[in-house]
């Protein structure tokens, strides 16, 4: 699997979902993000309207859950149609089970870190893990400036990856753009969520391509 581009929905126009997922059809996943106003001080949208989403776009959809109970509400994503869901492992208190449960039920299931939560507390968990998603911003918001501290981090969960043979996705959310893309790939990542980069480039189409095209060659030239 090459560099994948998840343009993420938040910068997107809420009113016209489906048009602004159409606006970015060369893209490998849309993202979309879950808010309670309790795991992040922001509220987005549920379920139901994963399940509207996932009936007017052929992308398959990459759902990441900032929502506390975690463990309660991720097999219900899977049900709504996503064919990815990232629970924050400060909101799960049984990832082992929920990771289970979202395979079980047919998706990929990944585990999200905030800025400041160590990978290695977790690597016997990344078995049972198709993606690790580190987040390079707080999580909350689209359009925040992309945090240079989270770098070595994705690094060593290459690592770590390697070190058990494992084909685990590494995900990058926040701030990802033409300006810190190719950081991220030399790092070791391989799937780059773009939100504002994207749904405010003139083109947003062109802009998926510039970036899997950046991070392509930034990961064959590290
Ligand atoms: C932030 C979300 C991101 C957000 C990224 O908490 O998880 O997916 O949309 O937006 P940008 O790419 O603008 O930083
Ligand atoms: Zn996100």
């Amino acid at each position: 699997m090459g560099m994948q581009i998840a343009p993420s929905i938040l910068t997107a126009d809420f009113a016209r979902l489906a048009d602004e997922a159409a606006a970015v059809s060369n893209a490998d996943w849309l993202h979309v993000d879950v808010m309670d106003n309790h795991f992040v001080p922001n509220l987005t949208l549920g379920a139901p309207v994963v399940a509207s989403l996932a009936k007017a776009t052929d992308l398959p959809l990459d759902c990441h859950l900032m929502i506390e109970d975690a463990d309660r509400w991720a097999p219900g994503y899977v049900e709504a149609g996503a064919r990815s869901v990232t629970f924050h492992i400060e909101a799960c208190k049984a990832p082992v089970r929920t990771a289970r449960e979202i395979r079980a039920k047919g998706a990929r299931a990944s585990m999200a870190l905030k800025p400041a939560t160590p990978i290695e507390p977790y690597e016997d968990l990344l078995g049972e893990l198709d993606m690790v998603l580190i987040m390079t911003v707080e999580p909350g918001f689209g359009g925040q400036k992309f945090l240079d501290l989270c770098l070595p981090k994705i690094r060593r969960t290459r690592e770590l990856v390697a070190k058990h043979g494992l084909d685990v996705w590494i995900q990058i959310d926040g701030g990802v753009s033409a300006e810190t893309i190719e950081r991220c790939a030399e790092a070791g990542a391989d799937m780059f969520v773009a939100g504002s980069a994207v749904y405010d480039a003139n083109d947003p189409n062109a802009m998926v391509d510039k970036l899997r095209a950046m991070a392509e060659a930034a990961a064959s030239s590290s």
